[in-house]
């Protein structure tokens, strides 16, 4: 997107946001804008109804003081780099079935790939294997991409598993905490999930249509938002850190990830995603229990082949190839 196409809010919000302690006067943004200082002064107006505290002063110009923990899409467009494919265009709910619903709609409305779908809470969020993906108001991040990448379909786990290379960095680099990655999809700290990747896909037989990449990242939840059931073995960046994350900032430096990742998949780079992946992955190396269905599989899980599907070395000696399931790492036998 050229800075000329972005939405009016985003480019003031950047323009706010590149000016810091200075500010930036009335006159400068409505010439840069190539709108009037009256309908500068009205954006700034509707900008502050919505949380955004900015300071209006004869010498300093506009500053931006304080934003609201709220995820507005003008905000978010406005932090991205301007030649992104993911975050494009950016759709923010304040509730959704699953944003993953509102985003397989959009695919089939012919809508270009890199849109992202957010929601502020999801009514009927879903995780992977047909469970319940809890997304309490305001306190995470649940949002969903639409990508049209040219791979056939046994090729889309190499998207999950590029998401989770993303996340993964992204979470890092923000907060400075140690997430690993458990195959394909989850993101744990201390062992404890902190995010989930559900990859969903259309297809015809020998090429992806579209895929769907749902991410829930447990952001900002208390230990009072999860249930007993899931105290146990989940957490947030809150509860890990011993304080609130700024959402709108983590879900850009997310997209900016994915972006770099997303691109990598495409440049037929996943041999070097694959690489990072195993370096955060903590399933690796360990031995674990697949349950596919009816079906448990053990075995030591080796590497990931081209398709990002999991290699197990089972008792037998024999190499099983895993698609999708659920892992649990065994302890080690003394
Ligand atoms: C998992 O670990 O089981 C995957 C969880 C994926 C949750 C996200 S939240 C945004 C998107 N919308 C959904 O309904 N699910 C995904």
């Amino acid at each position: 997107m050229n800075a000329a196409d972005m939405p009016v809010d985003a480019r003031i919000l950047a323009a706010l946001r590149r000016s810091g302690e200075n500010g930036v006067s009335g006159e400068g943004l409505a010439q840069s804008l190539g709108i009037s200082r009256a309908a500068v002064w009205a954006r700034i107006e509707e900008l502050r109804k919505l949380g955004y505290d900015i300071a209006a002063s004869p010498h300093h110009g506009y500053r931006l003081l304080g934003m609201p923990d709220v995820l507005h899409a003008d905000d978010l467009l406005a932090r991205l780099p301007q030649d992104r494919i993911i975050g494009r265009d950016i759709r923010v709910f304040q509730e959704t079935t699953s944003t993953s619903d509102v985003a397989d709609k959009l695919a089939r409305d012919g809508v270009k790939e890199g849109v992202v779908v957010f929601a502020e809470s999801q009514t009927k969020g879903r995780g992977r294997l047909g469970r319940q993906w809890v997304s309490p108001s305001g306190k995470g991040l649940w949002f969903s991409v639409l990508l049209r990448p040219q791979l056939r379909p046994q090729e889309a786990t190499q998207m999950t598993v590029a998401a989770a290379v993303a996340v993964s960095r992204a979470l890092q680099a923000h907060t400075g905490i140690v997430v690993a990655i458990k195959w394909p999809n989850d993101l744990l700290v201390r062992g404890k999930k902190i995010a989930g990747i559900l990859t969903e896909l259309a297809a015809d037989p020998d090429q992806v249509k579209h895929l769907i990449v749902g991410i829930g990242i447990d952001v900002n939840l208390a230990l009072s938002d999860l249930s007993a059931e899931l105290r146990p073995i989940a957490t947030s960046l809150r509860i890990e850190l011993e304080r609130p994350v700024d959402r709108a900032a983590l879900a850009a430096q997310v997209l900016k990830e994915l972006d770099v990742e997303y691109r990598r998949v495409c440049q037929r780079q996943f041999p070097a995603v694959a690489d990072e992946w195993e370096a955060r992955c903590t399933t690796l190396g360990s031995r674990v229990a697949v349950n596919i269905g009816p079906r448990t599989v053990e075995g030591i899980a080796e590497s990931l082949d081209d398709d990002g599907a999991l290699l197990l070395r089972t008792e037998h000696g024999r190499i099983e190839r895993i698609i999708g399931g659920d892992v649990t790492v065994k302890k080690p036998e003394h």
